[in-house]
């Protein structure tokens, strides 16, 4: 079928352009061109979404079938997209449990039990449930809103998992959080939720679902121990209480990436993901996920940044050798 793909040059989206190629579809990305092309084998059209008349016109006489929708930021973005796509016969938005109210902290219970944002607040979190809306609205049944949490894997300039990788194989003493070892966490494998996506759109599946991993699937210890080993590294962790972290000015997420506060950390992980497993979102063991990334890392050396203008992750040098020095 004739599948759009609404980003496709950077992360997820590259892997859901990979996917549809994979499974016979005639896929088409619409991007500015800005951060480069699609994988071989995608016709890459080009605009900008915020531009109402951007889309129609590159789609010329292709008509989509089918979209998965990766890169809406804007509103403006998703009413464009509500007035051309509304008559596909699938439609998967990758939308962020931000969406919800009361996440983070949470926890997120059953999706049908929790509030989005609306229309009058402000930020990601109600832009992306303002496009759910909208977008919802005019394609119908066959919407399906994948709230995803963390996101990790090859091609993920993010670079949250990605820091830490770097700074575990430096080796050495390593800040880690004291309490936060132990919290469990979970992430989903841009690679897994790509083709799952793919699969919703070709079902015309509807709905809201939460997109992550297993509740409890790892703890943030069992995967910087996978980092240790899947890097070859001799780093040493230094465990270091939340009092004094904070205290000393460390920010959770983005001076030590998926760290958070006990108090939020308990609940914000806590994420009720029985629909997606039910629709069958795979979790494929999180040591291919970190080897994968570890691998693509190695290989890829452009410059990694965060989008969206979000903070760059990692700890700044200054502050991990005042940390350590009193240890
Ligand atoms: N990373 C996480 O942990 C996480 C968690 C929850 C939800 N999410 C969501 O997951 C999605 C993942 O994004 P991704 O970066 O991996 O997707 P992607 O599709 O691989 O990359 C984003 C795409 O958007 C395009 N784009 C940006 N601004 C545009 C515009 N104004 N008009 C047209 N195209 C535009 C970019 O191309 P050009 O620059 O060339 O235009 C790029 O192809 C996002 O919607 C994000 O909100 C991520």
């Amino acid at each position: 079928m004739r599948l759009l793909v609404l980003g496709g040059t950077q992360f997820l989206g590259r892997h859901v352009v990979s996917a549809a190629l994979a499974r016979g579809h005639d896929v088409a990305t619409f991007t500015r061109g800005v951060s480069g092309p699609p994988p071989e084998g995608a016709r890459a059209l080009h605009g900008d979404r915020d531009d109402p008349g951007a889309l129609p016109r590159a789609l010329g006489e292709w008509a989509p079938e089918l979209v998965v929708d990766t890169s809406a930021q804007s509103r403006a973005a998703a009413r464009h997209a509500a007035a051309v796509l509304g008559g596909v016969r699938g439609y998967a938005f990758v939308s962020s449990l931000n969406a919800y109210r009361g996440w983070p902290p949470g926890p997120v219970g059953p999706e049908d039990g929790e509030h989005t944002w609306g229309t009058a607040d402000d930020g990601y979190g109600p832009d992306k449930a303002y496009a759910e809306r909208v977008i919802g609205a005019s394609v119908g049944r066959a919407f399906l809103t994948a709230r995803a949490g963390l996101v990790v894997g090859p091609y993920d300039y993010v670079h949250r998992l990605g820091w830490w990788l770097e700074r575990i194989h430096r080796g050495g003493r390593v800040v880690v959080p004291a309490e936060g070892l132990a919290q469990p966490i979970a992430l989903v494998d841009a690679r897994d939720l790509a083709g799952w996506l793919v699969g919703m759109a070709e079902a015309g599946a509807g709905g809201a679902v939460n997109a992550t991993g297993p509740a409890g699937m790892t703890t943030l210890g069992g995967l910087l121990d996978l980092c240790r080993e899947i890097t070859g590294s001799d780093a040493e962790w230094v465990p270091v209480p939340e009092a004094d972290l904070l205290a000393a000015g460390v920010e959770e997420w983005v001076h030590l990436p998926l760290w958070l506060r006990q108090g939020v950390a308990r609940t914000a992980w806590d994420v009720d993901t029985a629909r997606a497993r039910a629709l069958g979102l795979p979790s494929r063991p999180l040591a291919a996920t970190v080897a994968d990334t570890w691998a693509w890392q190695q290989e890829d050396h452009r410059p990694r940044y965060s989008p969206n203008g979000l903070p760059r992750p990692g700890l700044p040098p200054d502050l991990e050798a005042a940390l350590l020095s009193s240890r």
